[in-house]
């Protein structure tokens, strides 16, 4: 980013040196710390795209951004601790985010109230469902939050999957076992129009499918636009085998997408 307002130019600077201030990393810790390190500044930049387009005040673009900067800032302790990205084998990264952000007071020159948004939306970024109960306001950063990190995930995704030459990268394809078909469970849910729960996932073809279902987890127009722009749907469904059932499943997920923009 070119053009960046110094309060988020410090708040940069505070992530960084977060990050910075591990020692002693092994090689593969220090490359995926540089990976969510990247990560992080671009949902941020993401953040920052939605907001604007939101046409947000001030405050509440800065609430946003903050969230995007700080959203993966418990990865640094869950690599550090496990070696691994896999919540359900280590502990929930996003709990763990806040309490750091809250132990370490990373936040104390903003409000109680921007702390709390911020917070809130972290906390949730990575949850299966977003809980009704939240206030309009909750719900707005949670969501700008869940669009800004799916942006950038489908980027990081799909470069990988268009890349023949790349090396393995087991963190984005779980290192699960080779399918030619798509799990009855998974295909049922995504051709009823509800998200895939990952612990329906079977195979390398399930995740892929789970990922095509996060179109039903896109709050804003904004990002349905980026998502047909960048052909994030059609690369994952080029990696995909082609038989009827995965046919059907991409007309859908595209349909969906595309039916965002007409509206
Ligand atoms: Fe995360």
């Amino acid at each position: 980013m070119e053009y960046m307002e110094d309060w988020m130019k410090s708040s940069m600077k505070i992530f960084e040196s977060y990050v910075d201030s591990f020692t002693g990393l092994t090689p593969l810790q220090q490359h995926n710390f540089s990976i969510k390190k990247d990560h992080s500044i671009r949902v941020a930049e993401n953040a920052l795209l939605l907001s604007k387009y939101l046409n947000l005040s001030e405050e509440e673009v800065q609430i946003a951004v903050l969230a995007g900067i700080f959203h993966d800032i418990g990865r640094f302790g869950q690599l550090l601790k496990h070696n691994t990205l896999n919540d359900a084998e280590s502990f929930d990264h996003a709990d763990y985010g806040v309490e750091v952000l809250t132990g370490k007071e990373i936040l104390k020159e903003w409000s109680d109230e921007v702390n709390r948004l911020v917070y809130k939306a972290i906390q949730l970024h990575n949850k299966f469902v977003i809980p009704t109960s939240l206030t309009s306001e909750e719900l707005l950063y949670t969501r700008i939050l869940r669009d800004a990190d799916k942006l950038d995930i489908f980027k990081v995704l799909t470069e990988y999957y268009s890349d023949k030459s790349r090396p393995p990268n087991h963190t984005l394809t779980w290192d699960l076992p080779l399918a030619s078909q798509v799990s009855a469970e998974v295909a049922k849910e995504v051709l009823g129009g509800k998200l895939v729960s990952k612990q329906l996932v079977k195979s390398d073809v399930d995740v892929k499918i789970m990922q095509l279902s996060w179109v039903y987890d896109i709050h804003f127009r904004f990002s349905f636009e980026e998502v047909l722009k960048n052909r994030f749907l059609e690369k994952i469904y080029n990696s995909l085998p082609k038989n009827d059932r995965i046919i059907e499943i991409y007309r859908k997920i595209k349909v969906f997408s595309e039916n965002k923009l007409m509206a």
